[in-house]
């Protein structure tokens, strides 16, 4: 009998065992760090300030998750056929999420990307051997996805295009896991959450599981104030094309952060906690700097989770280092 069901249990894992092995690589997404913002929210009175550091994912950014979330119900659901590609439009994070996962799992990847995005990232979706269709770069990301929605509809055979701005697998990422992790690092104590929109899968996902958690959290988003931003990964909705997933009834609150008070935000975070982030953790830490202001020494303490999506190419200190006004210097 115990020889019989271990036999039987051996062959249902085999049936349900991958194609292909899982690498290590892709078992690593996820599980980031919280890290409290500690010298930032002494500033303040009865504010906890927690960022999570989404460039712990092994694909560097928060775009892992949805990623792997997307390719795994493509699967799951057979509309991922062998010998078809995986076809979306993104301008950084997510491409180099796919092209990671992609590579692991032996899938073809076509990722359409604006030609001015960055030249690194497009070498590195290169190297993971995806292919890349350069989009016109005033169309920016918006162009990206007409190229996506036109190869699709030209060779539906040959591509799946898997849309992470309607795909309901990208928020559900967050729902399962972002979500969960912020919650179980705060030991349910978070009152406020930030997050950047970008397709606004991370807003979504994680808002709509802490509020099933804590109905009375406060889920703050953040836009960029102008159509034209440098804000890297994050949509001006006004005048973008909006993602499918967004329901504008999520957020308790939207703030609009300039691309000069987020990069501030970010010299600020390099000095007073020796974190270098990229320009979207920027918006997020300038909104929820605001918001800590605002709470500060009020009756109720608040915890506020920060999505920090990934960290500063070493390129763009540059920018900042220029005009920084003073450390005080250590004794030598
Ligand atoms: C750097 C960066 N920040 C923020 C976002 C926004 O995340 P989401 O697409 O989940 O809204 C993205 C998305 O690509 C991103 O690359």
């Amino acid at each position: 009998m115990r020889v019989d069901q271990a036999t039987a249990s051996r062959a249902s894992a085999k049936r349900r065992a991958p194609a292909w092995p899982t690498p290590d690589a892709l078992r690593r997404i996820g599980r980031t760090p919280l890290v409290p913002l500690a010298r930032l929210q002494a500033r303040f009175i009865g504010v906890r300030l927690f960022a999570k550091l989404e460039w712990a994912n092994p694909g560097g950014s928060v775009k892992d998750r949805a990623a792997a979330s997307i390719i795994a119900d493509a699967e799951a659901s057979g509309r991922l056929r062998p010998g078809m590609a995986l076809l979306d439009a993104s301008s950084g994070n997510t491409a180099v999420a796919y092209a990671m996962i992609a590579a692991a799992k032996r899938y073809r990847a076509v990722l359409c990307v604006p030609k001015n995005a960055n030249p690194r990232v497009q070498a590195l979706l290169r190297t993971y051997g995806a292919e890349v269709v350069a989009t016109d770069p005033l169309e920016g990301s918006d162009g990206a996805i007409r190229e996506a929605r036109r190869l699709a509809a030209e060779r539906p055979d040959e591509f799946l295009y898997v849309d992470q701005y309607t795909n309901p697998a990208n928020w559900q990422a967050h729902y399962r896991t972002t979500a969960a992790e912020i919650w179980d690092q705060t030991r349910g104590t978070v009152t406020h959450f930030i997050a950047g929109l970008g397709t606004t899968g991370t807003f979504t996902g994680t808002t709509r599981r802490l509020k099933e958690l804590h109905p009375l959290l406060q889920a703050v988003a953040v836009q960029p104030d102008a159509a034209l931003h440098g804000l890297e990964g994050l949509k001006h909705l006004a005048s973008a094309i909006v993602p499918g997933i967004y329901d504008p009834a999520l957020p308790d609150e939207t703030r609009f952060v300039s691309t000069e008070s987020a990069y501030a935000a970010l010299q600020d975070l390099a000095q007073a906690e020796g974190l270098f982030a990229g320009s979207s953790s920027g918006a997020a830490l300038a909104a929820g700097l605001d918001l800590a202001g605002e709470l500060s020494g009020t009756a109720t303490p608040a915890t506020i989770a920060l999505i920090f999506p990934d960290a500063a190419a070493r390129e763009a200190a540059s920018g900042l280092s220029t005009s920084l006004p003073g450390l005080a210097r250590q004794p030598s």
